[in-house]
């Protein structure tokens, strides 16, 4: 891929959101702005134009098949890319956006196939956080935002992560600070009867059910045995480039285990990291030990959880030793992460 000149500007107050105009002009002449979410940074393009979205695919070097997200800032904007907004899923707009949900409905012909990767459905969603929906807003365009890394890497919680991985690749990255929920949205289709859950998120699945009471989960989300719905689920993900392994059980045993683990990696010759919480930290004795956060506090955890991975890749860590985490509220989506990160080498103790 030719290399680009990519800028970077920063916007902390309301009087730098000015600067928003820029990347406005190069989405509309279809070019990529990365952008900060509520979730994780996004790579914007024009997602009405087909060959503005295809830069997207390779900026990322993402599987041509993987369908994008397209980001509105008015529910009105949603009307144009799908067949209908059924009942329901007006009802979960109201009252979850903006926010941390992406709907998938039946699409209409406006929608190019690249977006949806030939699917019948596209995905959208609104984010909640003041530059997206400005940028959105002053692009006049809905934006397909994929998020900002390369694929298969962490996502990008910070617009340094970004650099990390797209500087040369992208017109301009939009610093917008760190992101405050730091993994992505929950992923839900709503084109068939029944509401499914094809990647946990953001929004918690006990959110969901006070509106849809019946929602599904797709069984790939836990298991992985099944061709998944959604075909990002079928590819490694998230992971770093050290190997990962996520332990399960009493939070003694996992201690333990890990212990055990380390030494014998340690012994071995390889740079162990120990993805560990404020409950266990001090247990450890060999390693690099990084704590993310109280294991009483999900939210702190999700927040950390990509920063972490990518601090073990930036000390060279061979190995991750990694503690599970309870998979109610956004536990689900942070152990669906976490066990993509370890290609499913879960160790139960
Ligand atoms: O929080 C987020 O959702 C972030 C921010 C930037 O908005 N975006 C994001 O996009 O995570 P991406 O492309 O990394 O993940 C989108 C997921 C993929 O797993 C993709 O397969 C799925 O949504 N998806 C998109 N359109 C779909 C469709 N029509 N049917 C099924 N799955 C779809
Ligand atoms: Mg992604």
């Amino acid at each position: 891929m030719k290399k680009i000149q990519t800028e970077i500007i920063k916007i902390r107050k309301e009087e730098d959101y000015e600067k928003l105009e820029k990347g406005a002009k190069i989405i509309r002449s279809g070019g990529l702005v990365a952008f900060p979410t509520e979730t994780v940074y996004g790579l914007g393009a024009n997602g009405l134009d087909e060959k503005a979205v295809g830069k997207i695919f390779l900026a990322k070097a993402r599987p041509q098949d993987n369908p994008l997200i397209l980001h509105v800032s008015h529910i009105d904007q949603v009307l144009p890319l799908v067949e209908t907004i059924p009942e329901t899923a007006r009802k979960l707009m109201d009252r979850f956006w903006p926010g941390p949900l992406t709907i998938i409905l039946k699409r209409s012909q406006l929608v190019p196939d690249v977006i949806t990767g030939g699917l019948d459905t596209v995905a959208v969603r609104m984010p909640d956080n003041p530059i997206a929906l400005s940028l959105i807003d002053l692009s006049q365009r809905p934006l397909a935002a994929p998020s900002a890394n390369i694929s298969g890497r962490p996502s990008p919680t910070r617009a340094v992560h970004v650099v990390e991985d797209l500087d040369g690749r992208v017109d301009l990255i939009v610093d917008g600070g760190t992101t405050g929920i730091g993994l992505e949205s929950t992923v839900l289709d709503m084109s068939k009867d029944q509401g499914i859950i094809l990647r946990p998120g953001g929004l918690g699945l006990e959110e969901l059910r006070e509106l849809l009471p019946n929602i599904k989960e797709d069984k790939n989300i836990v298991g992985e045995k099944d061709p998944p719905l959604s075909p990002g689920q079928k590819y490694k993900h998230y992971a770093p480039r050290a190997e990962v392994l996520v332990f399960s059980g009493r939070m003694e045993d996992m201690v333990r285990e890990i212990n055990k683990y380390a030494q014998s990696y340690g012994d071995q010759g390889k740079k162990v990291g120990i993805m560990a919480t404020e409950e266990t930290k001090a247990h450890y004795k060999k390693g690099l030990v990084i704590s993310v956060g109280s294991r009483e506090e999900q939210a702190t955890i999700a927040h950390r959880l990509f920063n972490s991975l990518r601090e073990f890749d930036r000390q060279g860590v061979d190995i991750i030793l990694a503690e599970a985490v309870e998979p109610v509220g956004i536990g689900r989506a942070i152990m669906n992460r976490l066990g993509k990160a370890a290609a499913d080498r879960i160790i139960e103790v």
